[in-house]
């Protein structure tokens, strides 16, 4: 989605914007524009496409300042173009400003508008914001924001620069995040932590409606009805580099590469290393609560949806509770069966997904009890959740979740067995010795990745092919959804998942020469059925590729082509066997020119519905 950038400090803010937005641009965007105080007036330059065309513009007709603000579009109100690109102005250009989310009672506000004679120039909602300050502004900027954000209906985060306090940065928000901090002589905000870490790493999250009015001696917050508040910032932990693309490629592959990595830190913040127990008291639930619990729902969306339907498995194996997982949009306006006091848990990577942030906002309102398996510190799940486990997966910049996926089912997977222990469904030593287990994870994922040339050469020979199924019955159903969804939304090669024994109701009629066919049989006592429904697609024509966990002679006349995990306990299993899945929706991308880490129509932070 949209990204936000504003610089007020001591430093010409142009290159400041620019590589705000560099480091933003992970999250879709089709045009990118900045808005700088230079000399006595307001300077404005837009373009769209990637943000190389701004720099282009920006060589042709350099500009700098000390303050401003930029802003990379992801359209949603009027197509991707140079005059719907932000940031915009009312029509005296008594400000410029740039708006993520959406305003959903634009058309109304833009006909009173229209009616007391402002002319508009772009099909924006954002410009409607502009010419409504415009309209409002009588001299006293933080009146004419607290105006007009008590008419703003739907989701907003705001930045504006007005022309009569030119050294000052105003913003709020609604529904979408902000984030801002004060370094040395200046004072920053973003849409997300990537684009602050160079200047600071203690950084304040915008709440609703709140106001901040950015100067380069400091920050002050006001509430929505103007009155000063004070905020602590929160210490973000993620060092510089790890937001930087180092020497890899794509940032893709150096997220999968982090894996091993991801999983030892995520792993140890629960696990106590010297005797391989739970460090119990970070889960929150104690003994009495996980034995009163007769059910768990969890909600979440994409890949985090696909984190809870192996978390479900997990759980339900485990420590015999049963869990219903569902789609956080589907969640937030269907009928539910939850009731006061229920345990709720949502699932998210960036903790700002509107969908996400609606489903657990109903479940307190039904008085659940609300948890969160969140990546992001300070953000809005994060915050509004009654309780955290937190992912340490680092940030993650390829819009395809890769590295928060592991560490999300790490986390389900502790919490699994944290609850066996505690439901009196597994021994301490069952536990322990599940613990040693898991610790041999890391290593056998890392021999995958030593030996990705053969996932790029089998890559390098199927990059053509137009339908991939993905078939596995129990966990591996669970991970096949999410290896499809990794192929689908980087190669745009059509891919879906079924539950193996369930092709035959209907989906087997697509199978034919050419088709793929990836099996999941890492659970060695469903491989017999397995090797039925791999027998069946291969007698049609497909190719089948078989993931195994260690050898597994029973799938030679089954399969044309075997890889084998290193052997581990089949509930395990899993957490290894997406390692090769995502490298393999990595390769055939590359193959086909995809622009990987970016791909078509997607964002990496969903704040709209
Ligand atoms: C796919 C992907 C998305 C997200 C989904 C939820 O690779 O990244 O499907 O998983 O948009 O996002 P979060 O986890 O941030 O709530």
């Amino acid at each position: 989605m949209c990204g936000i950038v504003g610089y007020t400090g001591d430093k010409n803010c142009v290159p400041v914007l620019m590589n705000g937005l560099t480091a933003l641009a992970y999250r879709g965007y089709d045009s990118a524009g900045l808005a700088v105080w230079e000399g006595d007036s307001l300077t404005l330059r837009k373009a769209k496409g990637k943000i190389e065309n701004l720099k282009n513009l920006l060589k042709e007709s350099p500009m700098s300042g000390k303050s401003g603000i930029g802003h990379t579009r992801w359209a949603t109100h009027g197509e991707p173009s140079d005059i719907n690109a932000h940031p915009h102005t009312d029509t005296k250009k008594t400000l410029a400003i740039v708006h993520n989310g959406i305003i959903e009672n634009y058309l109304k506000i833009k006909e009173m508008l229209i009616s007391h004679g402002c002319v508009f120039a772009s099909e924006t909602d954002t410009e409607v914001v502009a010419q409504l300050l415009g309209y409002l502004y009588r001299g006293n900027p933080l009146e004419a924001l607290k105006q007009a954000v008590s008419m703003l209906e739907g989701s907003f985060a705001l930045a504006i620069l007005f022309a009569d306090d030119p050294k000052t940065i105003y913003c709020t928000c609604k529904d979408s995040p902000m984030v801002l901090g004060h370094g040395d002589n200046e004072s920053i905000v973003a849409s997300d932590i990537p684009a602050l870490l160079e200047y600071t790493r203690d950084v304040c999250f915008m709440q609703d409606r709140q106001i901040a009015v950015l100067k380069q001696s400091g920050i002050e917050f006001y509430d929505e009805f103007g009155v000063s508040i004070q905020k602590t910032p929160t210490h973000i932990d993620w060092d510089v580099e790890s937001a930087k693309k180092g020497n890899y490629e794509h940032f893709m592959m150096k997220e999968i590469c982090e894996e091993p990595d991801t999983f030892r830190r995520t792993f140890e913040q629960y696990v106590s290393i010297k005797d391989y127990t739970l460090k119990s008291d970070r889960f929150p639930w104690n003994t009495a609560r996980a034995k009163s619990f007769d059910r768990l729902t969890i909600v979440s969306c994409g890949t985090a949806y696909h984190a809870g339907m192996l978390g479900k498995k997990f759980i339900e194996h485990m420590a015999n509770l049963r869990v219903d997982v569902e789609i956080a949009s589907e969640f937030r306006y269907g009928d539910t069966m939850l009731k006061n006091g229920e345990p709720f848990l949502v699932i998210s990577q960036s903790g700002e997904t509107a969908d996400t942030i609606a489903a657990l906002r109903r479940a307190k309102e039904l008085g659940c009890e609300t948890m969160a398996v969140c990546n992001v510190t300070g953000s809005t799940i994060s915050r509004e959740a009654g309780s955290v486990l937190y992912t340490y997966a680092g940030p993650e910049i390829a819009v395809a979740a890769t590295k928060s996926y592991l560490a999300q089912i790490i986390v389900l997977y502790l919490s699994a067995l944290d609850l066996a222990q505690k439901r009196g469904e597994m021994s301490q030593e069952a536990v322990t010795a599940r613990l040693k287990e898991m610790s041999r994870v890391p290593a056998a994922m890392q021999k995958i990745l030593d030996n990705k040339e053969q996932i790029q050469f089998f890559a390098s020979r199927s990059f053509a092919v137009k339908h991939v199924f993905f078939i596995g019955r129990g966990m591996d159903y669970a991970l096949a959804m999410e290896a499809a969804l990794k192929l689908k939304e980087i190669s745009y090669i059509h891919s879906e998942a079924y539950a193996a024994g369930e092709l035959k109701h209907g989906t087997i009629a697509l199978i034919e020469d050419g088709s793929l066919v990836v099996a999941l049989a890492t659970q060695p006592q469903l491989q017999a059925k397995m090797a039925s429904n791999m027998e069946e697609v291969r007698v049609r024509g497909a190719h089948v590729l078989t993931v195994t966990n260690g050898p597994w002679e029973g799938a030679k006349g089954h399969s044309h082509t075997q890889w084998e995990i290193e052997q581990m306990d089949d509930t395990l299993a899993p957490l290894c066997a997406i390692v090769p899945m995502q490298l393999l929706a990595y390769y055939l991308a590359v193959q086909k020119g995809c622009p990987v880490d970016q791909p078509r129509n997607l964002a990496k932070s969903v704040t709209v519905e």
